[in-house]
């Protein structure tokens, strides 16, 4: 693997090996080990051309416990307003010294295009292209799964997968790149994705996905997800017109506290009816998608979820660039 550009085109063994790495990863993310020295002498270079807080902080503590250095690049008050191209932007900071570009731009495809026209040596990291994909993000949610359902059973999350897992995925689909790295890969991992939304926010095409759709949230509640994970109502790529309106929206497709109730009563990941979890890529518009007492539920793993995105870019700047190609692959590579 050169690049991670979505996880449409990632292989079921690739995303376990990156699974796995990152459990390895964990104990050095959680600050038992404080770093490894796997990165050390390589750059990773930040270059987000849209807002992060999540992605970009985790990816720079992923690459500082790895020992790379790290270069931080904001389109905002860079030479990109004076027209610079994305082709001579990465070519400078290449000669700048980045070995990894992790880039984050509001143009879907703009990742695959830097890797595909050749602009560039370095590993590039898609980080969100448009409404396109996020892949680490569905990487760290399907960490996040695995570790539920693994901590439900009692077993390690190594040995766990997520086939026959039911994930209901709700909100604003049309525009969410979460939403669609994460249907690729839960079917891909084996897990049964279920979507819930407003006619206007699903895109064109839907049904032709590997994931069940339906309109009413509450008929899509009865049938038992083992986690349900909210999506952020991505009001700035709606040009003005949000429809159905914010009251409406959160009255039929919010998790609001009497879906919340419900939630709480369903079987969850241990079958017992402890509930289901709830993720949130973050971040949360609490009294819109989901209400203060959901956000802040324990069976919210939101918290979670960002602290394993540090174990996954470990995990993935680790596999990129060091030659190491995970537990299962290296081993699979090593028989004959
Ligand atoms: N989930 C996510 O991508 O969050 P940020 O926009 O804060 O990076």
């Amino acid at each position: 693997m050169k690049h991670l550009l979505s996880t449409a085109s990632l292989a079921h063994a690739d995303a376990s090996a990156i699974l796995d790495t990152a459990e390895e990863m964990s104990a050095v993310s959680t600050r038992e080990v404080k770093k490894l020295p796997t990165l050390r002498g390589r750059t990773v270079v930040t270059l987000f051309h849209e807002d992060s807080t999540r992605t970009r902080v985790s990816f720079e503590a992923a690459a500082k416990r790895l020992s790379a250095d790290v270069m931080n690049f904001s389109a905002k008050g860079s030479s990109v307003s004076k027209g610079e191209s994305l082709k001579d932007t990465v070519q400078t900071l290449e000669a700048l010294g980045a070995d990894a570009v992790v880039m984050r731009h509001a143009a879907a495809g703009a990742a695959h295009q830097l890797a595909a026209a050749d602009w560039t040596d370095c590993a590039v990291v898609n980080a969100g292209d448009g409404t396109h994909e996020h892949p680490t993000q569905a990487l760290l949610d399907a960490l996040t799964l695995r570790r539920g359902r693994a901590a439900a059973a009692g077993v390690d999350p190594r040995g766990t997968d997520l086939a026959g897992m039911r994930v209901l995925i709700v909100g604003d689909i049309l525009h969410s790149r979460v939403a669609r790295s994460n249907v690729w890969l839960l079917h891909t991992l084996g897990a049964e994705v279920h979507l819930a939304a407003p006619p206007t926010l699903l895109p064109v095409g839907v049904e032709h996905w590997p994931a069940a759709v339906h309109y009413d949230v509450d008929v899509a509640l009865a049938a038992e997800p083992d986690a349900v994970m909210m999506l952020r109502v991505q009001a700035e790529r709606m040009g003005g017109a949000f429809f159905p309106s914010a009251g409406e929206y959160t009255r039929r497709w919010g998790l609001t506290d009497e879906r919340l109730a419900v939630v709480e009563r369903l079987p969850g990941p241990a079958r017992d009816g402890s509930g289901a979890m709830i993720l949130h890529p973050g971040p949360m518009n609490r009294g819109v998608e989901i209400s203060s007492a959901a956000a802040d539920s324990p069976l919210n793993r939101v918290l979670d979820q960002v602290s394993h995105g540090v174990s996954v870019r470990m995990a993935v700047l680790h596999l990129l660039l060091s030659g190491d190609r995970g537990p299962d692959r290296a081993a699979e590579a090593a028989s004959p």
